[in-house]
C-alpha cells in the first residue's frame, strides 16, 4: 500500500495520473467510479488532460441508493452522469450504475456483479471513505467476502449524506453496493480522503487490524493500492 500526502489540487493531479496510467494501455479499459465529494478533484484534473479514448471506456459505479429513480438528481446515476460522463465525454451506454429502482434489488445486485465480471473486471477503482470506515456503502459489520449486495445504511452515513436531501426522512435507508470482495478484485485501487473528519477512519483502515468494523481495512490485503491524503486526513497516522 502506498500512501501519498499532498494538497487537494496535487491529489487530484496524482489521482488523474493513476487513472490514466491504468486505463491508457488497455484495449478495453474498465474504470470504477465513486461518488461523494472526495474524488471530484480527480475528475476535474482528468477533464484538463488529453485522453482521446474516453468514448471507449466502460465504467462501473460503486453504489446507488435504493428507492430513487435514476433521473432523480440525488441519485448516484445522475451524479455520475454529471461529474463523470458529461465532464469527460464518456459514452453513456458504457457507463453502469446499480439499478436502485429495480423491483427486486437483490436480483439487481447479482446482475451488477455479473456485468462487472463480463466486462472483464475493473482496471482501476477510485474510492472515497466514510467517517465510519465504509467504502461504497459497505458499512461496519459487512462481511468482507460480500459481493455486490443490498446494504442497509448506517445512521452515521445517513446523517452525513443528509446534506444532499431536503429532510432527514428523505435519505434512503438502503443501497446497492459493490461488496468488499468486488472492490478487492479491481486490478488497482486509488483511495482518496480529505479533511480531519476522515483521519480516524484512515488511521484504523491503514494501521488497524483487517476487520469488518473497519470495512476499508480489507484494502491492506490488496497488492496495488494508492492512498491519497491531504495533511488533515493523514493527521492520525503514526509518524
Ligand atoms: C458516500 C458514498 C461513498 C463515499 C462516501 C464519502 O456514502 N457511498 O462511496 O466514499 O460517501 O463521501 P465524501 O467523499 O463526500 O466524504
Amino acid at each position: 500500500m502506498k500512501i501519498e500526502v499532498a494538497d487537494e489540487a496535487g491529489l487530484g493531479e496524482r489521482g488523474a495520473d493513476l487513472v490514466l496510467e491504468s486505463l491508457g494501455g488497455r484495449p478495453d479499459p474498465v474504470w470504477g467510479v465513486a461518488t461523494g465529494g472526495s474524488p471530484l478533484g480527480i475528475y476535474r484534473a482528468l477533464a484538463q488532460r488529453t485522453f482521446r479514448a474516453w468514448r471507449g471506456v466502460r465504467a462501473f459505479a460503486l453504489d446507488e441508493y435504493v428507492g430513487l429513480a435514476p433521473d432523480d438528481p440525488r441519485s448516484y446515476r445522475s451524479t455520475v452522469e454529471r461529474d463523470v460522463v458529461r465532464a469527460l465525454g464518456l459514452d453513456p451506454a458504457l457507463v453502469h450504475v446499480p439499478d436502485g429502482s429495480a423491483p427486486d434489488p437483490v436480483l439487481a445486485a447479482k446482475r451488477y456483479e455479473r456485468d462487472i465480471e463480463q466486462g472483464g473486471g475493473i482496471d482501476v477503482q477510485v474510492l472515497g471513505i466514510g467517517r465510519n470506515g465504509h467504502i461504497g456503502f459497505n458499512e461496519p459489520g459487512t462481511a468482507l467476502d460480500e459481493h455486490t449486495h443490498l446494504a442497509r445504511l448506517a445512521d452515521e452515513t445517513r446523517i452525513d449524506n443528509a446534506r444532499y436531501f431536503a429532510r432527514m426522512s428523505d435519505v434512503p435507508v438502503s443501497a446497492l453496493t459493490q461488496g468488499p470482495a468486488t472492490i478487492m478484485r479491481s486490478r488497482r485501487i486509488v483511495l482518496i480522503a480529505l479533511g480531519r473528519a476522515k483521519a480516524p477512519a484512515i488511521a484504523r483502515a491503514l494501521t488497524g487490524p483487517v476487520d469488518p468494523v473497519s470495512p476499508a481495512s480489507i484494502l491492506q490485503r490488496h497488492p496495488d493500492v494508492t492512498v491519497l491524503l491531504d495533511a488533515d486526513a493523514a493527521s492520525a497516522l503514526p509518524e
